[in-house]
């Protein structure tokens, strides 16, 4: 039997408000789950991003934060630990994971460049874009890479290629992850051509847990996370996701010439390179998160979480995406609602009046991604239990039963860029 592996020190009371409000409320954010205000909803799994619930040992550690303006001790011990753990000499801190990205595809990508991957997070995808860079998704098995495909792109086009961007886990393929095998393969294609891997690894202890199981657990978790770093020249991550924390992001790469680029253009856009916008009570929340993520049972206990809900909603017959990935469930809503033009919102908004629970709405025509509209039960870390999952599981089981009855919704505002995150809807007529 898996049992959560921590004990509650300190409670957030959540409320169910009347369905009238929750009504009112889902109207008001034009049936879009992303624009609802958080204190409308009872139990949130729009996003496993910046929502985990710290540790004793993080939050205590914030009192340690050196308030000082540069070079400030946070920044030492965090390099020490990513030393440590993911075996990089060269390492800066920054607000989030996507100032990264766009400081490093500044730098990176030129016009008429292309980047392939296995699959690139939305953020990912505009900020090469507006570089200039033409983002290539080139999805094999489970989260991998189509090593195949690479490499006839590679034939025709290696000149135009300045790296190679891996996501662990694949967050647009159903949080599915990457495999040493493929990593293994990808490694010895590009030692050919001479051309880097970068890794996007956000989720990457959730990624390692499923080489980890595969592999039977003969090493000890924090080795297979080594092991899978030692296939990136640069890596980059949001560590409001697996490094358990509420904000930050980290870069880490073995190439002094990159390292002393990127302190350049932080330097204008962040911060100064010791905590590139972040106070150093982060950086400090930042480093024990990253040491209790590569706990054992922390990670079984979390992806465990993933899989109980997948499994109750697969009992109810909902058709949910086989098999689970690392951080979320997600319910191919075009099956439950296949003549609706936005399923995946209309089944979101229904999920909320039923049980003011929030979930994301990924995929489909507008996010200009050629997996149907989804919806993504994201689950944060720490926070909810299973009893929470359950009621999840109950509430969504009674809206797929009554679908016929949920209203189809027609557009009235569409942002341009970042489309799925702001688009507002109304009932159709
Ligand atoms: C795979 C992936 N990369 C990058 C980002 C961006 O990170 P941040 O939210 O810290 O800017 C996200 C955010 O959800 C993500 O899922």
């Amino acid at each position: 039997m898996i049992v959560p592996p921590y004990k509650v020190k300190l409670v957030e009371p959540i409320k169910l408000i009347p369905y009238k409000e929750r009504k009112r409320a889902i109207e008001e954010a034009g049936f879009n789950p992303f624009l609802l205000p958080s204190k409308t909803v009872f139990i949130d799994l729009v996003s496993d991003s910046g929502t985990s619930a710290m540790s004793i040992k993080q939050l205590g550690s914030m009192f340690s934060g050196d308030e000082s303006f540069a070079f400030q001790e946070g920044f030492y011990i965090l390099r020490k630990s990513v030393k440590e753990h993911f075996g990089f000499p060269y390492v800066l801190p920054m607000h989030q994971g996507r100032a990264i990205e766009d400081i490093l595809f500044e730098i990176l990508v030129k016009k008429g460049d292309i980047i392939p991957s296995n699959s690139l997070f939305e953020t990912t995808r505009v900020i090469i874009e507006r570089n200039g860079g033409e983002p290539i998704d080139l999805p094999g098995d489970g989260g991998d890479i189509d090593i195949k495909r690479l490499k006839d792109l590679l034939k025709a086009s290696s000149d135009c290629i300045p790296f190679i961007l891996m996501t662990l886990t694949n967050n647009t393929r159903y949080g599915l992850p990457v495999s040493l095998d493929n990593l293994r393969k990808l490694s010895l294609l590009l030692k050919k051509y001479n051309i880097p891997v970068i890794f996007d690894a956000s989720r990457f202890a959730e990624n390692c847990y499923f080489i980890w199981k595969t592999e039977k657990r003969k090493k000890r978790f924090r080795d297979v996370v080594k092991e899978v770093f030692s296939f990136a020249e640069t890596v980059y991550m949001s560590t409001k996701k697996d490094g358990l924390c509420n904000t930050g992001g980290l870069f880490m790469t073995g190439s002094r010439k990159l390292y002393n680029r990127v302190i350049e253009v932080m330097t204008v856009k962040e911060g100064f390179p010791s905590h590139g916008g972040l106070p150093d009570r982060d950086i400090w929340a930042i480093v024990n998160g990253l040491e209790e993520t590569l706990e054992e049972d922390y990670i079984q206990h979390r992806i465990y979480q993933v899989e109980y809900l997948h499994k109750l909603l697969k009992d109810k017959k909902i058709p949910v995406f086989d098999p689970p990935g690392g951080h979320a469930v997600y319910i191919i809503a075009s099956k439950i609602l296949p003549d609706h033009q936005f399923p995946g919102f209309a089944l979101a908004s229904e999920i909320f009046v039923k049980g003011g629970i929030r979930v994301g709405v990924f995929g489909g025509d507008l996010a200009a991604s050629d997996t149907p509209e989804y919806i993504r039960l994201s689950i944060p870390r720490r926070v909810y239990t299973e009893r929470h999952l359950e009621y999840v599981a109950e509430v969504v089981g009674s809206v797929v039963e009554d679908a016929e009855k949920i209203p189809r919704l027609n557009i009235t505002y569409l942002p341009r860029e970042m489309r799925i995150f702001g688009a507002r809807f109304r009932r159709a007529e």
